[in-house]
């Protein structure tokens, strides 16, 4: 595990995680090593014991809040379940009496959240970490596992051809961001005006230029040619407008399919954050086939997590101790 010093980790105590480009180079690849060793030897002497960290969720989970509470109790702390689903951050009370008493009593704040600007203003009120455990124009922690697996798989980043095909989401922005800050060559299919939003086109070729690679943006499937990944997400992200029949005929097309597999090259492996729609965004055969690795891109959930807490959340963050 990268601990100590001179590890790019050391000045992340104490931040916080809005969105993946909050992280240079060095600390997502550092955040990545950390991960891989956690997967290969889970730390016994609970590193994070006596501490504490609120989850409070807007949105349904199941990967991102089963990772966080495992991951938590593996590192020796305790996660506390908020279920906002049904009340808004904000609506009961202020954010800020919301996060003011959270930092006198958690670590660490985890938020699901409908609106960016949910995580902004309550990051920008607490004293302790706020990671952004979704919303709607990020899912950096994703972005972070997707990184893990694909040095897993691929056995590298630097110089890996990455294809993301269907919606420009929040999942399509982190990775996006991620692929160009680490270096990796990243292409995105989408149909038209389903696109991801120009500032993160932007954001991402303006890293993409200090690493040497290429990011592509188009409606056109032959870009999809000679990939070591091919990435999808639901058509469907969850608080937006129901997929329409007329929408989902835009999309048909970008379906991942056998046929798109064999296009992007004989060694691509594909990937999907789940919740996953057979036969909408990607065919059985495929996700269910010998080349996709979801299930190891879900477990890597909580070994991504589990470094990126330790580096946020290390002794000299949180409640004073002394
Ligand atoms: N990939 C992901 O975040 O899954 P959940 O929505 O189930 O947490
Ligand atoms: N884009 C999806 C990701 C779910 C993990 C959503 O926002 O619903």
């Amino acid at each position: 595990m990268t601990t100590g010093a001179t590890s790019p980790l050391t000045s992340l105590a104490g931040s916080h995680l809005l969105s993946i480009a909050d992280l240079d180079r060095d600390q997502i690849l550092a955040i990545v090593e950390s991960a891989i060793a956690i997967k290969k030897n889970q730390p016994t002497d609970a590193p994070l014991a006596g501490r504490s960290a609120a989850l409070i969720f807007e949105k349904p989970s199941l990967r991102t809040r089963v990772s966080f509470e495992v991951g938590l109790f593996r590192l020796g702390a305790q996660g506390v379940y908020l279920d906002h689903s049904t009340s808004p951050i904000g609506k009961r009370e202020s954010v800020e009496d919301l996060a003011g008493y959270l930092q006198r009593t958690v670590h660490a704040i985890i938020a699901r959240v409908n609106s960016h600007a949910v995580v902004k203003s309550l990051a920008s009120v607490s004293g302790i970490p706020v990671i952004n455990a979704l919303c709607d124009l990020e899912h950096p922690c994703q972005a972070l596992a997707d990184l893990v697996t694909i040095r897993e798989h691929v056995g590298r980043l630097g110089g890996v051809r990455l294809a993301y095909v269907g919606d420009g989401n929040n999942v399509c922005h982190s990775l996006m961001l991620a692929g160009a800050i680490v270096g990796m060559h990243v292409t995105v299919v989408t149909p038209e005006g389903r696109g991801p939003r120009s500032e993160f086109v932007n954001a991402a070729r303006r890293y993409a230029e200090e690493s040497g690679v290429q990011i592509v943006v188009t409606s056109d499937l032959g870009a999809i040619e000679n990939h070591d990944v091919v990435y999808t997400d639901t058509w469907e992200s969850m608080g937006e407008p129901e997929l329409t029949p007329e929408k989902a005929r835009a999309f048909e097309p970008y379906r991942v399919t056998p046929a798109m597999m064999s296009k992007a090259g004989t060694g691509a492996v594909f990937m999907h954050c789940m919740p996953a729609h057979r036969g909408e965004e990607v065919d059985a055969a495929v996700i269910d086939g010998p080349t996709s690795v979801v299930y190891d891109q879900a477990e890597n959930r909580l070994y991504a997590q589990n470094a990126l807490m330790l580096a946020l959340m290390g002794p000299r963050t949180g409640i004073s101790e002394e």
